[in-house]
């Protein structure tokens, strides 16, 4: 296992659409356990792949007990609305109030390609629709409906 550097703000390879994985490689193995180790040295809920420069669609992501991996992630169906304020990995500093579905339904495969399908909703289901989001090129602050200012960060950071 490594880290990996991650891509910060304006990278082009974070506005990029990511390619689907054909193929389960040594490589993607590595990937995967890579950007697992990343995301929590980096003290972060998700991470995409584009985030560590590759443009494939994979992310990881976690709560406080599991870390998941998911390979080829499509939302089939959300519901609800939630807003809760968001940050990322690639923009240190910056948090924003986001609107996203409160509860979605997704597939993907895991890492032997088999298929898996979720069902999840609050805290789980915002990262995986910031996390999806990535792989198609499309950042927290595009859907922030407001950022959070300096004092607003200070009282966060205190909690
Ligand atoms: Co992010």
């Amino acid at each position: 296992m490594a880290l990996r550097h991650i891509r910060k703000r304006d990278d082009l390879v974070l506005r990029r659409k990511a390619e689907p994985v054909r193929r389960f490689t040594p490589q993607l193995l590595q990937l995967l356990d890579d950007m697992a180790e990343t995301m929590i040295e980096a003290d972060g809920a998700g991470l995409a792949a584009p985030q560590v420069g590759i443009s494939k669609r994979v992310i990881v992501y976690r709560d406080e007990n599991d870390v998941f991996e998911l390979i080829n992630p499509v939302i089939v169906s959300s519901r609800g609305t939630a807003v809760d304020i968001e940050g990322c990995l690639s923009f240190p500093g910056l948090y924003g109030e986001v609107p996203r579905a409160e509860h979605v339904q997704a597939t993907g495969l895991n890492r032997e390609g088999k298929e898996i399908r979720l069902d999840v909703k609050g805290f789980l289901a915002r990262v995986l629709q910031h996390e999806i989001d990535h792989l198609e090129g499309i950042l927290f602050v595009d859907r922030a409906t407001r950022l959070l200012t300096p004092a607003e960060l200070e009282k966060l950071r205190q909690s």
